[in-house]
């Protein structure tokens, strides 16, 4: 489908997707995170807008300009894009998890910039497992018939990875991306195989984030009820 000449088949859908990469805050000046750009995240908002639908982004450290047509919402920490998912899941025909979500947060935030002591080797940071937003979302499915589509990244076994985070996370569509050193996190373009839970498999060739967005929205509407 050309952008900005789409056929309106999410019209009437209210989608929400989440974009970017939570940061996790250590002390007021630091911070763990990753490398997600949000860009597939955005083109989903933008493809998702150009279909008719009615667009909640929910966006985590991107720095990106808030794209035109969508409800913004602004978060930093895994915990954050919880409650803004949980938030907004209720109204929703379909939920996006494109964003990356850190596994692990610091088991404690200092108030104070954290101190190196003389003679000390270890780090003295804990973590603690964040909750998985993807799954809880999956299981509660606040609104009958709707849909959540997961986005993975894998560097082996790729498929077989994905297909058991598929059942392990309970979403119905589950995007793996083949990750590594000069692929996919913050490019242009993306390649990638949809696994859906009803056993099918699409492939995406390598293409601009759009193309991959459109695929995901073509077999969202073919599941929409
Ligand atoms: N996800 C989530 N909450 C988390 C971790 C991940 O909602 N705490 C979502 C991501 O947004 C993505 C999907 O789960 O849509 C898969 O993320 P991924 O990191 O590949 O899955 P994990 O279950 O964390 O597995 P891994 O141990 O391979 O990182
Ligand atoms: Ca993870």
């Amino acid at each position: 489908l050309a952008r900005g000449a789409a056929v309106p088949d999410l019209a009437g859908r209210h989608v929400v997707i989440s974009a970017g990469g939570t940061r996790e805050p250590l002390d007021p000046v630091r911070y763990l995170g990753n490398r997600s750009s949000g860009k597939q995240g955005y083109a989903l908002a933008r493809t998702a807008a150009a279909r008719g639908a009615r667009v909640t982004l929910i966006e985590a450290n991107t720095g990106m300009a808030d794209p035109a047509g969508a409800d913004v919402v602004h978060v930093g920490s895994a915990r954050q894009l919880r409650e803004a998912v949980l938030k907004a899941a209720p109204g929703a025909d379909v939920v996006v998890m494109a964003a990356a979500v850190a596994d692990f947060r610091p088991a404690v935030y200092a108030e104070g910039k954290i101190k190196k002591k003389d003679g000390q080797e270890q780090a003295p940071i804990a973590l603690v497992r964040n909750p998985d937003i993807l799954a809880e979302i999956s299981a509660a499915r606040p609104r009958p018939g709707q849909l959540v589509v997961g986005f993975a990244a894998e560097t082996d076994e790729v498929l077989a990875n994905g297909r058991q985070k598929l059942r392990r996370k309970g979403c119905d569509l589950l995007v793996v991306n083949e990750v590594g050193e000069h692929r996919t996190f913050g490019s242009e373009e993306n390649e990638a195989v949809v696994l859906s839970a009803d056993g099918g498999e699409t492939p995406v060739p390598r293409g601009p984030k759009e193309g991959l967005a459109d695929t995901v929205w073509d077999l969202v509407v073919a599941r929409l009820g």
